[in-house]
């Protein structure tokens, strides 16, 4: 196994993979002006195991295909799907977010919630526009820095860990540039980072390590995520996610 292999096993069992929430999810989709009573087609990209792929499904009528390249993660969502009675409505697909196999624009939606950074912004949303239909709406959460300028530790942390990291403007920009419309933005509350992200992460540390003892990759992975929980909570004025609601034009 490598790291990324560990990271995706201390993650599994986790109820989402990303700092989020489900009224956060639902006020970016009620910036969609697209009527989601309707069986309108909906990509989830970079699923994890799929907290948005539901909360989706529960709150339109949508007919959604969650996109992740880790299967672990697709099975577990595929079981929830199925013990909600949404099986009809959330297909898994495994493939890369990079080659994505669906027709060129043929989406309403493109989801995307804390996975756009691993294309990097810029490419992510320059090449999901193909698969959107003139109209379409894309909605991304990313890191975003929320003041102009930040302390050394934390400035240097994240142009090594993601060079790409901005603020809203320069991102609302990129967007722009590519040929979307913004229709929303707002950022991500810290409930969305300690809640429902990093303490249940926290919780699976034990037993993680207890399942790979003397594993010195495992128990890197988990010192790395201590580090990046404890810079959040001394460094969280300065940044957070942006949540990002863009129409094709
Ligand atoms: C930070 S997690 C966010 C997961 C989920 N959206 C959430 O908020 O709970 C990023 C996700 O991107 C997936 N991922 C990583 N590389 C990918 C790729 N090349 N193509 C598709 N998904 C990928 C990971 O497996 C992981 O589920």
């Amino acid at each position: 196994m490598n790291e990324l292999d560990f990271l995706v096993d201390l993650n599994l069992n986790a109820d989402r993979q990303g700092p989020g929430g489900v009224k956060e999810t639902l006020r970016a989709l009620s910036l969609i002006d697209l009527d989601v009573t309707q069986n309108i087609k909906i990509a989830d990209i970079g699923c994890g195991s799929g907290a948005q792929a539901v909360d989706l499904a529960l709150n339109t009528n949508a007919q959604i295909t969650a996109v992740d390249i880790f299967p672990q993660f697709l099975d577990k969502l595929e079981q929830k799907a199925n013990d909600l009675q949404l099986s009809e409505r959330i297909t898994v697909q495994c493939e890369s977010m990079d080659k994505l196999s669906f027709d060129k624009n043929s989406l309403d939606v493109i989801w995307s919630e804390g996975a756009v950074y691993i294309m990097g912004f810029r490419n992510g949303v320059q090449y999901w526009h193909n698969y959107l239909k003139p109209g379409g709406y894309i909605a991304v959460s990313e890191i975003t820095w929320t003041s102009k300028e930040r302390p050394a530790e934390i400035e240097n942390y994240w142009q090594n860990a993601y060079p790409e990291i901005a603020t809203a403007s320069e991102k609302i920009k990129v967007l722009e540039e590519i040929g979307y419309k913004p229709v929303g933005f707002f950022t991500l509350p810290e409930h969305c980072w300690m809640d429902n992200y990093y303490l249940p992460l926290q919780k699976e540390m034990a037993a993680f390590l207890e399942k790979y003892q003397g594993n010195d990759i495992a128990k890197k992975v988990v010192e790395d995520n201590i580090d990046e929980i404890e810079l959040y909570k001394k460094y969280k004025e300065y940044y957070t996610y942006g949540f990002y609601v863009a129409k094709k034009i």
